[in-house]
């Protein structure tokens, strides 16, 4: 699937672009704070209907507006596909591909994109949820059996955390030994 153009109505800083990508790779070169990362956040929200930097999609919408829009046109084995996605201020988010309402998740299936941001230097140096999260929303995209899997495992272990609050269990850590300079030693890890 390749992106061909990109329509931005109040979206972060862009009151009102639109770009045309000629085939082969693009380089977006920009001043600091013109608007390139948030370039990037549009295409990725028109691939997993959410953006890759803040849950509230109310951080989206330009200041001074009270909404946003997207259009995307994408090709792929010589078919054209549009994918827009608007949302109110109100808290109203719509998602459409080719004129029709649709899922996240179906979006998830239909436009593959892969960011990688500098956050995203933690998947070599941060702890292993970051590297988990990277692969499941690569697997993702490529076999929907699997984002099923991981909504109903995300939904269990919610409900499980959920429970043993309820019950008040709590699992005693007992507290690391400390050196001699006074820092924690590291309790080694099971492989
Ligand atoms: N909701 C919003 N409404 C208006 N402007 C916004 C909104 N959210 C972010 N901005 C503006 O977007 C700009 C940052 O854009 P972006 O992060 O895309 O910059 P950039 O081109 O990637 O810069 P850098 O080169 O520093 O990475 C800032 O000027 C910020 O004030
Ligand atoms: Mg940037």
């Amino acid at each position: 699937m390749i992106l061909e153009s990109l329509s931005l109505k109040n979206f972060r800083n862009h009151e009102d672009r639109s770009f045309r990508f000629p085939p082969g790779s693009t380089v977006v070169l920009g001043g600091n704070g013109a608007g390139k990362t948030n370039l990037l956040e549009a295409v990725h929200y028109l691939s997993f209907g959410r953006s890759f930097r803040t849950a509230d999609d109310e951080n989206l919408v330009r200041l001074t507006s009270d909404y946003f829009y997207l259009r995307g046109e994408t090709v792929s084995g010589g078919i054209r596909n549009r994918t827009e996605a608007s949302y109110e201020t109100a808290g109203k988010k719509i998602l459409r591909y080719d004129g029709r309402t649709v899922s996240a998740r179906e979006l998830v299936a239909r436009n593959r994109s892969v960011v990688f941001y500098t956050d995203d230097m933690n998947l070599v140096l941060g702890a292993s949820a970051y590297r988990r999260r990277y692969l499941d929303q690569l697997l993702s995209q490529t076999d929907p059996r699997y984002l099923d899997d991981l909504v109903r495992y995300n939904r269990t272990v919610k409900q499980k955390n959920s429970l043993l609050k309820t019950m008040k269990i709590k699992k005693k850590i007992p507290a690391l030994p400390v050196s001699g300079s006074g820092i924690p030693l590291r309790r080694s890890c099971p492989a």
